[in-house]
């Protein structure tokens, strides 16, 4: 028989075994497309604005060849989207970092790897990767001390444990101060660590990171961890079953690498810059070229979800200038 008290953890432990054990969610093979849909596999128009901001960055750089790493590569959809749409005479050296196996019949040009490759000159690009490192939970007990949330495998019980004290409760104090009672926190520490670390791979050129996310001032009082399964949004439930996710800090994020300048903004903003509009075709398009007229409908339907508000334009865009002039 299991040892009852063997079932309870904290959140980071239980997260990390639920998604990355070795019967973890994202080892299965359907990958994460099979469970949700991110702005890669909404439409090709993410990946070709992608390319764009990869064909600015080489011009920047002044260089005809350039790498993108691609962290959380999920089954390299995005590398693969972005190959597709370069412009003529950039080269490309594509890294896909995964924690899951290169899916077959991959790009061969694509180089699959634990770990992003140190000292690149090009691009990084982090998409929906930082909501999925595991981080601790925290919850203000009734007399408003932030407490370290432990949570039951088997069905995703929670119960407060120990006070949050340490680098994780200095954490809290700077980014996501909590004093009612009730109130909840997602400690970003691990998301910043991760990050610093990614975008120290860069040696020359652009680090991003695109995310759920929310800002100092206005977090979410509850936080935002939860789980989802085939399309539907679940409770999380840490047993591997499920997707767990939680928004990120993407301020906290930003301090964490402080030798390079950090803007952060939403992906309405950047993919609008990146040339992707939800603007519709004019109608008199219908009468001398109706199916340009209609694929030009689909791609404003396209570009119109992925900076919808309420939807996947809010994500947060945060931008690493590394060695790079400060303009552009
Ligand atoms: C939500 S999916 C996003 C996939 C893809 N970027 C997209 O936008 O469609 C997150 C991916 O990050 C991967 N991942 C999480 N932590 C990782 C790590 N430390 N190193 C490499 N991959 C990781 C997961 O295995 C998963 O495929």
């Amino acid at each position: 028989m299991t040892d009852v008290t063997d079932e309870w953890r904290g959140w980071r432990e239980a997260v990390q075994a639920a998604l990355y054990g070795d019967e973890g969610f994202y080892r299965r093979p359907e990958g994460p497309a099979g469970h949700f849909r991110t702005s890669v596999h909404a439409s090709p128009l993410f990946a070709a604005a992608v390319a764009r901001l990869l064909a600015g960055i080489a011009r920047e750089l002044d260089t005809g060849t350039i790498a993108l790493v691609d962290v959380g590569a999920g089954r390299g959809e995005l590398l693969t989207g972005v190959l597709a749409a370069l412009p003529e005479g950039l080269e490309v050296v594509p890294y896909a970092v995964e924690v899951a196996a290169r899916p077959p019949g991959l790009d061969p040009r694509i180089e699959w790897c634990a770990e992003p490759p140190a000292g690149i000159t090009g691009l990084l690009f982090a998409n929906e990767w930082l909501d999925n490192v595991p981080a601790e939970v925290a919850e203000a007990d009734a007399d408003g001390v932030p407490r370290y949330v432990r949570v039951r495998t088997s069905d995703g019980a929670e119960r407060l444990g120990d006070p949050v004290a340490g680098a994780d409760a200095a954490w809290l104090e700077r980014w996501w101060p909590l004093s009612e009672p009730g109130e909840r926190a997602e400690i970003g520490r691990p998301r910043d660590a991760a990050w610093a670390r990614a975008a120290g791979c860069v040696a020359a050129g652009l680090a991003v990171a695109v995310d759920y996310a929310h800002v100092r001032g206005a977090r979410p009082p509850f936080g935002t961890l939860t789980g989802f399964r085939g399309g539907r949004e679940v409770r999380p439930v840490p047993d591997g079953s499920r997707d767990l996710t939680a928004h990120v800090a993407l301020d906290a994020c930003a301090a964490a690498v402080p030798y390079a300048r950090a803007e952060l903004t939403d992906q309405r903003t950047m993919l609008r810059r990146l040339g992707v509009g939800g603007d519709r075709p004019p109608l008199s398009l219908a009468a001398t070229d109706p199916a340009g007229y209609l694929s030009a409908l689909a791609a404003a339907g396209e570009a119109a979800e992925l900076t919808a508000r309420g939807g996947l334009g809010d994500f947060g865009w945060l931008l690493h200038r590394v060695g790079l002039p400060d303009h552009g």
